[in-house]
């Protein structure tokens, strides 16, 4: 199926690696032009090298909690591509911490990584995205913003923030026809997960850690692939999904006790 993307100028910010990486080598596949962030130059090279087999991308070190650097990112990724059509927030992490754990700093600094990076590129990304013909927003976000797990506490109350933002923004950009949808990740296997599994179990190996998590949580029985939710951005960036807007999409195998 053609998505219709050929053409399309998409800003992937933390694409790296992982998901957001997994996202602009599709978008690129299906003829987009990308342009990605994230802070350490290294890897963003690395990811531009393996990228740029396959189409036209931009990359810049930038610090999506820092509202010059998202400024500076966007302003040269829309003049290197020529426009902008689809914003991807991706740029995010893993902060697993209970109540007693997490301090008044740790719940404004996740905040500032999930919630407010959504909002100043966002806001830094509008008026490009206002100009398109078709434009269109995704927000990548967490199913514990649906179902609480006290042992993701901060994600679980941020990502929820960050669901209702979505909405929002559907709701107030629509009539420019800028559509904007959440999707909603369970178990993904990515460099985050390598953190969690250090913290977690080290004595595990990988595999075993992941199999134990993924066992009596996930219905399909197993972590899921950066390229699955990729599948899934794809297809809500271009014309095929011109009246889905507002809606909020799990790629997590099934979990998530809630209908
Ligand atoms: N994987 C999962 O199971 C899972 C579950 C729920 C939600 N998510 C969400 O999905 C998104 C992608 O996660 P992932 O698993 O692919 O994580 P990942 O493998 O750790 O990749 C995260 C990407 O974001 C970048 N990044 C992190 N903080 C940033 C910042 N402040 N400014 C700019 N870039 C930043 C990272 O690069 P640098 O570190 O070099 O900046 C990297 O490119 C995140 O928002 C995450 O919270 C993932």
């Amino acid at each position: 199926m053609d998505l219709g993307l050929g053409g399309r100028r998409v800003i992937v910010t933390g694409g790296s690696k992982g998901i957001g990486f997994a996202i602009a080598e599709t978008m690129l596949a299906e003829g987009a032009a990308a342009a990605i962030c994230s802070r350490h130059a290294d890897e963003l090279e690395q990811a531009v090298q393996r990228l740029s087999q396959r189409g036209k991308v931009f990359s810049q070190v930038c610090d999506v909690t820092q509202p010059d650097q998202v400024q500076d990112f966007i302003t040269a990724a829309v003049e290197f591509m020529g426009g902008l059509e689809v914003l991807v927030n991706n740029a995010g992490r893993a902060h697993p911490g209970t109540f007693a754990t997490l301090t008044d700093q740790d719940f404004r600094d996740d905040l500032d990584v999930k919630l407010f990076s959504q909002i100043r590129c966002s806001r830094a990304a509008l008026p490009h995205l206002r100009a398109a013909s078709e434009a269109a927003i995704i927000n990548i976000n967490a199913i514990y913003g649906r179902q609480p797990d006290p042992s993701f506490f901060a994600t679980t109350v941020d990502r929820a923030a960050c669901l209702a933002l979505s909405k929002a923004q559907a709701m107030e950009f629509g009539p420019d026809g800028v559509r904007v949808n959440s999707v909603n990740i369970g178990f993904v296997r990515t460099p985050q997960w390598e953190n969690i599994h250090q913290h977690r179990a080290p004595e595990l190996s990988e595999s075993e850690f992941l199999a134990r998590t993924a066992a009596g949580e996930v219905p399909l029985g197993r972590f899921g692939e950066p390229e699955e939710v990729a599948g899934l951005v794809a297809f809500l960036a271009g014309p095929r999904a011109s009246y889905i807007t507002g809606a909020s999409i799990d790629v997590a195998g099934g979990m998530g006790r809630y209908v």
